[in-house]
């Protein structure tokens, strides 16, 4: 089955460096712009419950704000203990002046 787009933001919203937390249907939805160009990460650190977009971003890596687990941004693998488990990552596009991130049907 295809994936479905869901507009989560503006082009602008979100300056490079910067993220932003977006829900797309019930799934919390971490939203990031690094060095120009949109990732989307699960919000929800795998560890225990934290929001990754109230954590750190160290070039191309997030650092959870609970416990400093490090995930990498670009492919959602865990990258500095205690995070074993990797996030889970959304396809972004921009269409027009809407960025939109891929849920699954
Ligand atoms: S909740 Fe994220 S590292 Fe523990």
């Amino acid at each position: 089955m295809s994936e479905r787009y869901v507009t989560v933001a503006k082009v602008g919203d979100l300056e490079p460096g910067e993220m932003m937390y977006v829900e797309v249907g019930e799934e919390p939805v971490c939203l990031i712009n690094l060095d120009g160009a949109l990732y989307a990460i699960n919000d929800t650190c795998t560890h225990e419950e934290a929001s990754l977009s109230d954590g750190t971003i160290e070039g191309d890596e997030i650092e959870c704000p609970l416990h400093g687990g490090v995930f990498n941004i670009r492919t959602g693998e865990p990258a500095a203990f205690p995070v074993v488990v990797p996030v889970e990552t959304y396809g972004v596009r921009i269409e027009g002046d809407d960025v939109q991130v891929a849920v699954r049907p």
